[in-house]
């Protein structure tokens, strides 16, 4: 399973745990997410909830790729998973609770997407963002580009996106998807701090917050779902998809020929 639960005092750790893989999320650990948000959520003792890699050399570097070829191969396992994460994603940012990510290290695609749906996001000077999906030839969700957009705004999910390249710690600050940057060694005992705030202040003052400003930043105009859907469609059952696998596995650059 490699997620593991923790609840010290008013806190809710959620802990991506596998580390051998830069705490890469497999099928379970998407799987877990959801019903660990609910568990908090319903908890009454708990009144925030943290989400961390172990060690300090990943946050999570992304969704299983070794787990693509079984689980996110054809059309129809892709748009099962989408909609996996969408329920992740959803879990996360529909708790009345407040949600930070703590981040050392990788912090990468949907990786990202998991500290994006989360409140507050502090990391150390080590951390690196990115989200690869163009790499892979990997059609990145629905959910994960609104809130990308939301958090950056379009002129730099445009570069995420389209360059796929990995930003250090501070162009991250720059850009907003981070709140904060510590020093490696500073980054834990400022995260429990801002815990410890975050248990004591008023639950329904932060739930009144987070309730009005979802309104405020929903996107304007209604998105044109069939539209978005067969772009999805059509980068899943690419050649280019199965290409950007099957490179990773074998540790070579993928070659890209656009169908
Ligand atoms: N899925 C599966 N395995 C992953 C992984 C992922 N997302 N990220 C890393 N790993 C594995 C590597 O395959 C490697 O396994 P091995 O030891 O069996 O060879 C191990 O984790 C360590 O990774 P490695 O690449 O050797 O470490 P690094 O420190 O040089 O680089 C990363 C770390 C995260 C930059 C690099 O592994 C990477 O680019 N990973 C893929 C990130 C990605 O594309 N994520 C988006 C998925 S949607």
């Amino acid at each position: 399973m490699t997620l593991r639960l923790e609840k010290r005092g008013a806190v809710g750790w959620i802990i991506f745990d596998q580390p051998a893989k830069r705490n890469a999320l497999n099928d379970a650990m998407w799987r877990g997410i959801a019903p660990a948000m609910q568990k908090f959520d319903a908890d009454p003792e708990v009144r925030c909830v943290a989400f961390r890699g172990a060690g300090t050399e990943a946050f999570s570097a992304g969704a299983d790729i070794s787990e693509f070829d079984k689980n996110r191969a054809s059309q129809e396992s892709v748009g099962q998973y989408d909609t996996l994460l969408d329920q992740v994603l959803h879990a996360i940012q529909d708790s009345r609770k407040p949600s930070l990510a703590m981040i050392y290290g990788y912090c990468l695609g949907g990786g990202l997407e998991i500290a994006l749906a989360c409140d507050l996001r502090y990391c150390g000077a080590s951390a690196q963002f990115g989200i690869p999906a163009a790499k892979l030839g990997l059609a990145y969700n629905v959910e994960g580009h609104k809130r990308l957009l939301e958090t950056v705004g379009h002129a730099r999910a445009r570069e995420i996106m389209f360059l796929g390249r990995r930003y250090p710690a501070e162009e991250a600050l720059a850009m907003g998807l981070v709140h904060r940057v510590l020093a490696d060694d500073s980054l834990e005992s400022f995260v429990d701090e801002a815990l410890k705030t975050l248990s004591e202040n008023a639950p329904l003052s932060i739930a009144n917050s987070k309730t009005l400003i979802e309104e405020y930043v929903k996107s304007v105009g209604a998105p044109d779902h069939a539209r978005m859907q067969a772009a999805m469609e059509r980068c899943a059952r690419s050649e280019d998809y199965k290409e950007g696998r099957r490179a990773f596995i074998e540790k070579r650059k993928p070659k890209f020929q656009g169908r």
